[in-house]
C-alpha cells in the first residue's frame, strides 16, 4: 500500500486559512474601512484556495480515483457542489460589505461563516479518512507523486505562493524543509525568495530562522 498522503499538506493550509479567517471576522470592526479592508483581502486569500482546491480534486485527485475505481468520488463530488454553493455566497457576501452593516448582519454572517467552517472541516476529514485510504490502496507512491507534480505544474505562481503562505507555517519543520527543498532546486532564485518573504511575513522569527538556517 502506498504511503503518500495527497490531502495531508494542502487540507492543513486549508485549515489554517479558514481558521484565521474565523478569528478576524470575530474581531474585526466593519465601519474601520483599514480592518474592513483586511479581512476582505484574507477572504480573498481564502476564497481563491478554496476555488482551486476544489478543482483540483475535482479535474485530477478524484478523476484518477473514479478512472480506477468506479463509483468512489461520487461522495466527494456531492460534498463538493454543496459546499461551493454554500462558499460562493459567503464570498459574494463578503465583497459586498461596504461598512454600515449592523451588528446583527455581522452576527449573522459570523454564524453562517462559522457553520460553514464546520462542513468543510468534516468534509476534508472524510477525505483524509476514507478517500485518502482508497487512493492509497489503489495507486503507487510512484502514481501518486506523478499527480502531485502534475497539479503543481499546472498552477500560477500567484496561487503557488498563496499555498506557501498559509500551508508552510501551519506544517511541521519537517514537512516544509521537503517542500521547499524541491522548490529551491526547481524554482528560479527570485521567485524562491518571493516565496520566502511572503512565509516570513507569516511565522514568528524563531520558527522560521530555524527553517531557512536547514534549507
Ligand atoms: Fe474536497
Amino acid at each position: 500500500m502506498a504511503t503518500i498522503k495527497s490531502f495531508a499538506a494542502p487540507h492543513k493550509g486549508l485549515r489554517n486559512v479558514i481558521s484565521k479567517f474565523s478569528f478576524h471576522l470575530g474581531y474585526t470592526d466593519f465601519n474601520d474601512p483599514v480592518q474592513l479592508s483586511k479581512l476582505k483581502s484574507l477572504g480573498a486569500d481564502m476564497f481563491t484556495l478554496l476555488k482551486d482546491h476544489v478543482n483540483t480534486e475535482n479535474n485530477h485527485t478524484l478523476k484518477h480515483l473514479e478512472e480506477r475505481v468506479h463509483g468512489a468520488s461520487e461522495h466527494d463530488r456531492h460534498d463538493h457542489e454543496k459546499l461551493e454553493l454554500i462558499q460562493d455566497s459567503l464570498e459574494h457576501q463578503l465583497e459586498n460589505f461596504i461598512g454600515n452593516e449592523s451588528v446583527d448582519e455581522i452576527h449573522s454572517f459570523y454564524l453562517s461563516f462559522s457553520v460553514f467552517q464546520s462542513q468543510y472541516l468534516e468534509h476534508i476529514y472524510e477525505e483524509e479518512t476514507v478517500t485518502e485510504l482508497l487512493l492509497q490502496q489503489n495507486f503507487t507512491d510512484d502514481e501518486l507523486f506523478h499527480h502531485r507534480a502534475a497539479i503543481m505544474q499546472k498552477i500560477s505562481f500567484p496561487v503557488m505562493l498563496l499555498w506557501m503562505k498559509y500551508t508552510i507555517p501551519a506544517q511541521s519543520e519537517r514537512e516544509s524543509l521537503g517542500m521547499l527543498g524541491g522548490l529551491k532546486h526547481n524554482a528560479p532564485p527570485e521567485a524562491f525568495e518571493q516565496v520566502l518573504d511572503v512565509i516570513a511575513a507569516e511565522m514568528d522569527a524563531e520558527r522560521y530562522k530555524s527553517l531557512v538556517d536547514k534549507l
